[in-house]
């Protein structure tokens, strides 16, 4: 029997790079996807998963809307894992963040992941348990740009502690990953585009590459499933060891070949 046979995934942002990958990862394993996105792109991943032979559906809504979110859940049969995935960023520099707009984006990345996660537990409660597992980023834990965005996944990390804390005791588990850059289609666009894109940003990973969506996949599908049934708050870089020092300044400082 698959790992996540008879189980219901709902992901949000399932049209996008990660979402659908995500979507098509747990579908393989056996699991009924419910995708949460407002992109029109939702038609063309519903067909991609069809065609893989996986049971799909999506409900078109933006999880910045608490009441589409109650609404959503609500026509929802189960709720076994929720992965929090739907994320952007408007505005890459503090200079062109306006008040407005750091709000939309606070609410679009940040307040929609708690919409979700508020009418997800409610129903996991009533079932006996389940598994949140939120897409934060690196940027949530170091300033690399997109402030708002950053500050929004930053938070994104500490609503996981507090899920985890809270919801414990009904056998709730939350977990959060960290990725990196990953190969996304809109990375390899722009690496089309620019080919110096990429080995530019690959100096900065010291596995000298950056992330593939189904490394993302493969470690949400880990903290959703069994095998992690005693872990919960945890924070999983998932960045192909960005995160563990400036490798780009030891090199400098060394002045010797790693
Ligand atoms: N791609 C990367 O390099 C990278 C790195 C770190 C973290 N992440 C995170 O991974 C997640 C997925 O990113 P991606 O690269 O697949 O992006 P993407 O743009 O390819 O996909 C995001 C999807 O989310 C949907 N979405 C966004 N906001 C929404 C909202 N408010 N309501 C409903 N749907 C919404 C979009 O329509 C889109 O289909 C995001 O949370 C992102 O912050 C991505």
């Amino acid at each position: 029997m698959s790992a996540f046979s008879g189980k219901s995934v709902v992901i949000t942002g399932a049209a996008g790079g990660i979402g659908l990958c995500l979507a098509q990862w747990f579908g393989a394993r056996g699991a009924h996807i419910v995708g949460l996105d407002r992109s029109v792109t939702a038609g063309a991943a519903m067909s991609a998963l069809e065609d893989a032979e996986i049971a799909a559906r999506f409900i078109r809504l933006d999880i910045g809307d608490a009441e589409a979110v109650e609404a959503a859940f609500a026509e929802i049969e189960a709720v076994d894992v929720l992965v929090n995935n739907a994320g952007y960023s408007n505005h890459h520099v503090l200079r062109l963040t306006t008040p407005a707009s750091w709000a939309e984006e606070i609410n679009g990345n940040l307040n929609g992941a708690f919409f979700c996660a508020h009418a997800a537990a409610a129903r996991m409660r009533e079932q006996g348990g389940g598994a949140i597992v939120n897409i934060a980023s690196v940027n949530g834990q170091s300033a690399l740009g997109d402030p708002a965005y950053s500050a929004a996944k930053a938070g994104m990390i500490a609503m996981t502690r507090t899920l985890a804390q809270e919801l414990g005791q009904y056998g709730i588990r939350a977990n959060c990953v960290m990725p990196g850059t990953v190969r996304t289609p809109l990375w390899r666009e722009r690496a089309q585009k620019d080919p110096d894109v990429l080995r530019t940003l690959e100096r900065w990973y010291p596995l000298g590459r950056i992330v593939e969506p189904e490394e993302v996949a493969s470690v949400v599908g880990f903290l959703a499933s069994d095998a992690a049934s005693a872990v919960s708050g945890a924070v999983i870089p998932v960045d192909c060891g960005l995160s563990a020092g400036n490798i780009v300044m030891t090199r400098e400082l060394t002045l010797e070949e790693l």
